[in-house]
């Protein structure tokens, strides 16, 4: 066959194709207009390496609201604070896509679990957990004990280098991960454990490559043959399975070792309670163990990168703001001082050390365009008609930085969060956990972790660049969660 005979033969699908893809847009009447796509891929090639920042610029472009493509699916990009508020506390904005390339099957949590269920499965479990949280110690003595007992070991940890260029990333998220494992299953791991670290590895390596899901779902053709896009499905996935083997093991564990008549003391037996309780009462029960293990999933995602990763913002920020790290340290040393380890009680007297904290969530955006939500059915936002089943994603990176909100949103600065009396304040615009019906379910432990770690570790160190060596808050890797590139710091024992 000649050239001009292929190209002869390929015209029709062109043709074909050109009319599915523009049919596909005419028939939306009165959605949000947005950037053009290409037939098949919509705009997905257009995300660049930092989807946040081009969806800004999008922004600027098109306005609060706009729509998108990833291949023929629609999505809707809300970037005003108002506007994702109302939305996202509408019960019509609280569905979550039920299929994934990645999360393909019930075990790895497609349509289960706490962050990827929807409608009255979702509604459940989210009452279940948020309660037992609560009662298991959000905001209780135990609970900050523990958390302050994980602190002190990284500490100590840090302290083991000897001031030598130590990049804290494994040792960091081993620490948090240790505060959700004692939540859910009642348990911890010593920091330098190779299996836990094996499992806190794979957690992070999944969160940097879930963002390889749109391009495996416009282009599913690449699962067929050796590519670098398969290879990152792959990897997620063989992880996801042998994390989902570790939650299994823990469960077993517990089933073998429960103790009827007893204080509820983790996740995992209230669970196990709450399920043998309702197959006696519930005729359709949906606490089974294939929901337990998506639950624990979640939980452990959830809890255990979020937390780290902002730990390692505040680094970046205190190395590239120095005047702001001495003066959170002066103010822990006036009011607290040096000797003791700080405890949520402190907080209420170091109003600068929390409006650096809020500053760091902020500027670091951690969830830019928070996970995304699914329309239940058709919504009218502000005049534009969303089909059922539309993706919603709110820019959290956009809302973080509208000029409408915050004064010169590109500077570090605490004092925004402080009253002209130094005084703490409530800032609108300000969602690092989300807005709504599934805003974050963690963030009172969020909360609580980010002050304990954070300020416990400016208070015990002072942090230093490696001579010759720089770190950039705009050095990192976009994904579902933004994560600074690989760094060393030194860490220089104040006490
Ligand atoms: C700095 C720490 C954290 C940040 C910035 C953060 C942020 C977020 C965001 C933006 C969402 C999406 C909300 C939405 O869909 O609108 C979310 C959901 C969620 N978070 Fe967090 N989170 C943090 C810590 C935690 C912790 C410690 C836990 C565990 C206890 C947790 C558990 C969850 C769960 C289960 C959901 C899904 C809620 C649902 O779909 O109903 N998060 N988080």
């Amino acid at each position: 066959m000649d050239w001009s005979t292929f190209l002869l033969a390929l015209l029709p699908a062109v043709l074909a194709s050109l009319y599915f893809w523009s049919s596909t847009f005419s028939r939306r009447k009165n959605f949000p207009p947005g950037p053009t796509g290409i037939p098949f891929f919509g705009n997905i090639l257009s995300f660049g390496k930092q989807p946040p920042v081009t969806m800004l610029r999008w922004k600027e472009q098109f306005g609060d609201i706009y729509g998108l493509h990833v291949g023929r699916k629609p999505l809707v990009v809300l970037s005003d604070f108002n506007t994702i508020k109302k939305v996202f506390g509408d019960d019509a904005a609280a569905g979550r896509e039920q299929s994934s390339p990645i999360r393909h099957d019930i075990a790895t949590g497609a349509g289960s679990g706490l962050i990827f269920s929807q409608d009255d499965l979702w509604r459940t479990h989210r009452r279940f957990a948020l309660s037992t949280l609560r009662d298991l110690g959000m905001g209780k003595n135990w609970l900050e004990d523990s958390i302050i007992a994980e602190v002190e070991g990284l500490c100590q940890t840090l302290r083991d280098t000897e001031q030598k260029p130590f990049d804290p990333k494994e040792q960091l998220t081993n620490s948090v991960s240790n505060v959700i494992c004692a939540l859910i299953f009642g348990q911890r791991f010593d920091l330098k454990d190779p299996k836990f670290t094996q499992l806190t590895t794979m957690l992070t390596t999944n969160i940097q490559n879930v963002d390889v899901e749109g391009l495996a779902e416009v282009m599913p053709f690449l699962m067929w043959f050796p590519n670098r896009v398969r290879d990152r499905v792959m990897t997620v996935r063989r992880n996801l399975r042998s994390l989902a083997v570790f939650f299994k093991d823990q469960v077993d564990e517990h089933a073998r070792t429960k103790q009827r008549d007893e204080v509820v003391p983790d996740y995992l037996y209230a669970y196990q309670a709450e399920a043998e309780n309702r197959s006696k009462t519930v005729a359709e029960n949906t606490f089974d163990e294939p929901q337990l293990l998506s639950s624990l999933f979640d939980l452990f995602i959830a809890g255990s990168e979020t937390t780290s990763t902002t730990t390692l913002w505040a680094f970046v920020y205190m190395i590239e703001n120095p005047e702001v790290m001495w003066k959170v340290q002066a103010e822990i040393d006036q009011n607290i001082g040096r000797d003791r380890v700080l405890t949520n009680a402190d907080r209420g007297l170091l109003p600068y050390t929390e409006a650096t904290l809020l500053e760091i969530q902020r500027c670091a955006s951690l969830v830019p365009l928070s996970v995304p939500h699914t329309t239940r059915s058709e919504m009218n936002i502000d005049g534009y008609i969303i089909p059922k089943d539309t993706v919603l994603l709110a820019n959290l990176y956009s809302v973080h930085r509208d000029p409408r909100y915050w004064e010169k949103p590109e500077k570090f600065d605490p004092t925004r969060f402080l009253d002209e009396k130094e005084k703490l304040i409530r800032h609108e615009g300000f969602a690092p956990f989300s807005v709504g019906k599934r805003a974050c379910l963690g963030e009172s432990l969020a909360k609580m972790e980010l002050f304990l770690f954070i300020a416990n570790l400016l208070r015990s160190f002072n942090l230093r660049l490696p001579a010759g060596k720089t770190l950039s808050h705009e050095d990192y890797h976009a994904s579902v969660v933004n994560c600074p590139n690989p760094f060393q710091l030194i860490f220089e024992p104040r006490t």
